[in-house]
């Protein structure tokens, strides 16, 4: 995933209990707009699920480049990819998971069949996603953050 007009996104540059922290609170960001966008797609507003899924695209591949580039490198580092392979696994939802966001992009720039169905879609891989990443990919990054940390 590359960052507008193809220029690639730097990663963040924060320490990883910071980061995680960031990432956490963007889950929420984003679980806000894709819910509201969900709650418009239901009632036939095109123009406000457009608006809340353009509003998180910047944040969404800023927060995939962090996770791909900081906590994905972090944990193959560490452990190597077999063990990481959990991780690596939940990552690959990223690109199926922003393919369907521009989907819906698409199918709410006009008047169009499946526009609740894919958006009711998209709440639940992101919602799934997220909450795979808080529980079996974060802890582990938290760990492994801290015993790295010169105390
Ligand atoms: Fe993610
Ligand atoms: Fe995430």
């Amino acid at each position: 995933m590359e960052g507008a007009g193809g220029a690639a996104i730097r990663p963040r540059k924060m320490d990883v209990e910071a980061l995680l922290g960031t990432l956490v609170k963007e889950h929420g960001v984003m679980r806000g707009a894709i819910g509201r966008a969900k709650d418009a797609a239901a009632r036939g507003d095109l123009h406000a699920v457009s608006a809340e899924l353009r509003g998180i695209d910047p944040l969404f591949r800023q927060h995939v480049a962090d996770e791909e580039a900081q906590i994905l490198g972090l944990l193959v580092g560490e452990l190597g990819r077999e063990r990481a392979a959990e991780a690596i696994r939940i990552f690959q939802q990223h690109r199926p998971i922003y393919q369907l966001m521009l989907k819906v992009r698409e199918l709410a720039s006009r008047p169009s069949e499946g526009l609740r169905e894919s958006e009711a879609e998209l709440a639940e891989l992101f919602e799934l996603h997220a909450r795979a990443e808080e529980s079996a990919v974060f802890p582990r990054a938290a760990s492994l953050g801290a015993a790295r940390r010169p105390s």
